[in-house]
């Protein structure tokens, strides 16, 4: 039977007492964790995406990616208190879809956390690129500092290859550490976007919204010029791009493992992180399209460092500076949470044997696992190397509307089969969140262009044919083992 192998939500706690990490997050940390996951490229980078794909009517794009990110973070809420355990959607799906399924979303976490570190690490670069331009008056040239696959094509990003490969470091090091330093990098992030709401907002001009939407709702496939490569239109079809910078809420509950009294923490780490980034978001898109204006084709949109842009557009030279400092220094943070999100996943699926087992081994006296924080760090930074940043975050976000979608069902899945089981936090009216979640995941799944869908597929494909060949003969639920 395929769909055999359930694992039940007993087995899934006792494996996890068995082999289990230092419990060491508060609900402070988780929080702050998540708003380290959340805040970076999204924002920073890709808001001239944004502006490129809707033009001011990215407001409505913001909106729609919170509104699924919101719903969805209450089932995640549900899940993570019933489930405080490593391996997030993959342990969700794992107990609700049973093995195969596990596997599939586990294999598309690998795009969200994986890929979305090497996005975040290209953003990065960018920046870092900008800043030195711009204060030391060096241009460095694309070809060390662009991929190959580039609209102005380089040979290999160097910057964006080493913040991968030292962020993989800081976590070998181990997590109390790793989330100290992610406390300041928050701070700064938050600083950065306050001064930027405090000096844009002010100049909002209403003339600046209009014309309001320039391609209207449903995403439509135009050539881009830049790249060659198709490219979605339309408010959906931005929407589907920006949900990259809510990314990482959900990199929270895959920390559940790490924390004290998770049943109360981990849903406050995961919607009060959420709250704060929505809420700016929203102020800062409204303070970039009101005071320069973002048609597509027009200055906010081709720019590279858009939030920088907009204030030497508004005359606060220094003001550009500051958040180009800011986001060289913060952006990291982000990639360090998506990092670590990858490797707590795939240690819980080594530990169940649908990895090689050695990538499960935690480090003696730093207590992480090390073996698969340097497999992680290695993939990070080579895909941070040779790809662009807005295929990246793309191709992220596939596999993370794909991984949201089973746990939106899955939540109901499990209210249906296991309706007595002990759940700290509960989905406020579920029948109607969940369904609602799931369809946003799938709708904004589809409003992705065609090229990423077919690399989701491909990635998905291969997937299968490692479960198959590989992964479920060795699985600890395979006949004869366990
Ligand atoms: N949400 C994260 C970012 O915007 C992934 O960079």
């Amino acid at each position: 039977m395929l769909f055999d192998r359930i694992k039940s939500l007993d087995a899934i706690l006792t494996t996890a007492a068995k082999n289990s990490l230092h419990r060491s997050l508060g609900a402070f940390q988780l929080t702050m964790l998540g708003i380290g996951g959340i805040i970076g490229t999204g924002i920073f980078v890709l808001t001239a995406e944004a502006a490129t794909k809707a033009g001011p009517a990215m407001m409505i794009s913001f909106v729609l990616a919170a509104v699924v990110c919101g719903l969805t973070a209450l089932c995640y809420s549900e899940m993570a208190a019933m489930l405080p355990v490593s391996g997030s959607a993959y342990t969700y799906s794992y107990a609700t879809f049973g093995e195969v399924i596990a596997w599939t979303v586990g294999w598309a976490l690998v795009l969200e956390y994986a890929i979305a570190a090497s996005a975040v690490s290209v953003g990065w670069s960018g920046y870092m690129v900008g800043l030195f331009r711009d204060l030391l008056g060096f241009n460095i040239g694309p070809t060390w500092t662009h991929g190959p696959l580039d609209a102005e094509p380089g040979l290999f990003n160097i910057p964006a290859f080493c913040i991968a490969l030292t962020m993989a470091g800081l976590l070998y090091l181990g997590t109390k550490e790793s989330a100290r330093v992610n406390a300041v990098l928050v701070a700064i992030k938050i600083l950065a976007l306050s001064l930027f709401v405090i000096l844009a907002v002010p100049v909002i001009h209403g003339a600046n919204f209009q014309p309001f939407n320039p391609f209207g709702f449903f995403k439509s496939e135009v050539m881009d010029p830049a790249s060659g490569h198709m490219v979605a239109v339309g408010i959906a079809a931005a929407a589907s791009s920006i949900f990259f910078a809510y990314v990482g809420f959900d990199a929270v509950s895959t920390a559940a493992e790490e924390t004290k009294n998770p049943n109360r923490n981990i849903p406050i780490g995961l919607i009060g992180s959420l709250a704060i980034c929505t809420v700016f978001y929203l102020l800062v898109a409204a303070g970039a399209i009101g005071s320069i204006g973002a048609q597509p084709g027009g200055a906010l949109a081709t720019s590279h460092d858009a939030l920088a842009y907009v204030m030497r557009a508004i005359h606060y030279p220094l003001a550009s500076k500051l958040l180009q400092i800011a986001a060289g220094i913060a952006l990291p943070s982000v990639v360090l949470m998506m990092i670590y999100g990858q490797t707590r996943i795939a240690f819980v699926m080594a530990r169940d044997g649908l990895l090689p087992a050695p990538l499960a081994k935690v480090h003696p006296k730093f207590k992480t696992p090390y073996v698969i924080t340097m497999v992680t760090g290695v993939f990070v930074a080579f895909f941070a190397a040779l790809f662009p940043v807005d295929q990246l975050a793309d191709i992220s976000n596939s596999g993370t509307l794909f991984a949201f979608a089973a746990v939106t069902i899955g939540v109901m899945m499990l209210r249906i089969k296991l309706p007595n089981q002990n759940r700290p936090f509960r989905t406020p009216f579920l029948w109607v969140v969940a369904p609602i979640a799931t369809a946003g995941c799938v709708f904004l799944f589809f409003q992705l262009s065609f090229y990423t869908l077919k690399l989701f597929f491909a990635w998905a494909a291969i997937g299968l044919i490692i479960y198959f060949f590989y992964s479920r003969k060795r699985s600890g639920m395979a006949p004869g083992r366990g």
